[in-house]
């Protein structure tokens, strides 16, 4: 079955192909990045209108590189939510107006969903059950896996997602949005020892999240560095570096107890945070330790992509999952709500 792909929940356009017998087959996308770092973030009628622009050319483009025409397709998936109401609006009419003309079924699919399975694009994949860290700019979630739309949640973020944080602190240290890789850039000249950040809600017991308070302590010391005069290049550089630290080591903590608590031995970390290199590094340690595995998406497919929104369609179309004649676009949607295809 071959499913086109379609992702437009937040700011960057992403269309995809995915066969369920030989694989990938094209992806494409465009980041509206240059165009919110302007206003310092995402401008939620701008990324609609741009999304409008791009997606039939991407779509075309990703067709061609297959060397496939829209015939060719037997279905059609696109993100539903959660997301920007406008922005999956477009991907959602889109989706259902091809398949109405080409006769073909679609369905609308779990962003977040998509980010959970995009490992399982890679050449390795886990195998079920696993223990998921979603880690994007809008959620921060451990996860137990048991199988597709066998989630249950273990723990979440009771305020700011960890992305979140990231972009936050990236405006602090007057970095351009999107702030996580710009953050992680810096901190890579920032001295370890000068500042040590909390590492919110790890001494007591329990798998949920809290990144407002570590903001707060970020905000604290650029202005203490600031009034001190030395809120230069080095400054920032440590503060940058003490945030990533802490971010870095709550999560491995959780993850570590997410572990323990379920006893599994797989380990997935994906959305945009799950790109940070010293994320990557500690959890290799920490699963090497413990006789563990941890599978990560390719670079590209930690961010919004279409390829995980393809695999995520394709799998739930081929077990007879289909939107009825109604588009959905549902901005906030819990990821444990979902159930398996056959239910
Ligand atoms: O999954 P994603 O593309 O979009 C959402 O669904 O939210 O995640 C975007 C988030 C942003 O907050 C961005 O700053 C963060 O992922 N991010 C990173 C890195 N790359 C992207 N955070 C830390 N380190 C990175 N290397
Ligand atoms: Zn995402």
């Amino acid at each position: 079955m071959r499913v086109l792909g379609i992702e437009t929940s937040c700011d960057e356009t992403g269309v995809a192909l995915y066969d369920t017998q030989a694989g990938l087959l094209a992806d494409a996308l465009y980041s509206q990045i240059s165009m919110h770092a302007e206003y310092g973030g995402v401008v939620p009628e701008l990324a609609s209108r741009d999304h409008t622009r791009k997606l039939l050319p991407l779509i075309e483009e990703v067709l061609a590189s297959a060397q496939l025409s829209r015939s060719d397709l037997d279905g059609i998936a696109y993100t539903a939510g959660p997301g920007l109401v406008g922005a999956l609006m477009v991907g959602a009419a889109t989706a259902h107006g091809m398949a109405r003309a080409l006769n073909i079924p679609v369905l609308g699919v779990h962003h977040m969903e998509g980010h959970l399975l995009a490992p399982m694009l890679e050449d390795a994949p886990p195998a079920f059950p696993f223990v998921a860290l979603l880690v994007s700019g809008g959620h921060t979630q451990l996860v137990e896996v048991r199988g597709l739309g066998q989630y249950r949640l273990l723990g979440e973020s009771v305020d700011d997602a960890a992305g979140e944080a990231f972009d936050k602190t990236a405006k602090m240290l007057e970095l351009d949005y999107p702030g996580g890789p710009a953050v992680a850039r810096l901190a890579e000249r920032g001295d370890p020892t000068r500042f040590r950040f909390p590492r919110p809600m790890t001494d007591r017991p329990g798998l949920d999240f809290s990144f407002s308070g570590l903001k707060t302590h970020t905000l604290i010391t650029a202005n203490r560095l600031r009034e001190a005069g030395e809120f230069d290049e080095q400054g920032r550089a440590d503060i940058a570096r003490a945030f990533e630290d802490a971010v870095v080591d709550t999560l491995v903590i959780k993850c570590r107890r997410a572990l323990d608590q379920t006893g599994l031995k797989r380990l997935v970390v994906a959305g945009g945070v799950s790109a940070n290199v010293r994320l990557r590094e500690r959890l290799e340690q920490e699963t090497a330790k413990r006789g563990a595995q941890a599978f990560y998406p390719r670079g590209r497919f930690c961010t919004d992509n279409g390829a995980m929104i393809a695999y995520v369609g394709a799998q739930r179309l081929l077990a007879g999952e289909r939107d009825d004649s109604t588009m959905k676009a549902v901005p906030r949607w819990p990821l444990a709500e979902l159930m398996p295809p056959a239910a």
